[in-house]
């Protein structure tokens, strides 16, 4: 199994770049799916969570309260790296079992901080998307409603747009409209079912 790690930036693409190589019938990991997944009402991370953050965390139907935990962080931000530290081995452990499942040539995994966790050896390629930052604002602007301090911060949170550069294999420009994206997924396809032949 040749596994490509999927990354970029808050809003470069990766959503849209995972549909596109879904259609090529390539399976698709999603770290984030994974994160939300594992947080369901007495999941053992869940249990975790609250220990560490506190009962107000958690609603009276037991699903955890996200805007709660962040207000958390956001006040005490030591307090992300035990999230982080939580949450973090429990994602590459499930990405690690959903991969032992499958049985293509090749498999997408999207972990949108594969680098900001230093888990680069945990695929074999690794996939950038990119786009200009002026217009990786402006999409964020119109999917999340953020004003331009929050996106900015977003952001700075994460690796600079050249250090993800340098860490690339392969790089998918999306700065562009989307017909020459599915042009260069349809590209990286062949490729990388040809590396997993
Ligand atoms: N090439 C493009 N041109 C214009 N809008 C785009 C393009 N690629 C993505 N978008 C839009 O920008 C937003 C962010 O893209 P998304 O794939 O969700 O990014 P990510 O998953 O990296 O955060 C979405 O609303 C998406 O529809
Ligand atoms: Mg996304």
């Amino acid at each position: 199994m040749f596994k490509v790690g999927l990354t970029g930036g808050i809003g470069c693409g990766k959503t849209t770049v995972a549909n596109l190589f879904k259609s090529h019938h390539a399976p698709i990991i999603d770290a984030d799916e994974i994160a939300h997944a594992l947080v369901t009402p007495n999941s053992p991370a869940l249990d975790q969570i609250i220990k560490c953050f506190g009962k107000d965390c958690l609603s009276p139907s037991g699903h955890l309260v996200r805007a709660k935990l962040r207000e958390i962080i956001f006040n005490h931000p030591q307090k992300k790296k035990q999230l982080e530290d939580i949450m973090h081995p429990l994602i590459y452990a499930e990405i690690e079992r959903q991969v032992q499942c499958l049985s293509s040539s090749y498999c997408i995994i999207a972990i949108p901080l594969l680098l900001e966790t230093n888990m680069q050896s945990s695929v074999d390629h690794i996939l950038v998307v990119d786009c200009i930052e002026t217009e990786q604002i402006k999409r964020v602007q119109l999917r999340d409603q953020l004003d331009s301090q929050q996106i900015n911060a977003i952001i700075h949170s994460q690796v600079s747009r050249d250090q993800r550069l340098a860490e690339a294999d392969s790089i998918i420009n999306n700065t562009q409209d989307n017909p020459q994206l599915a042009q260069q997924v349809n590209h990286l396809h062949h490729l990388f079912s040809k590396e997993a032949a």
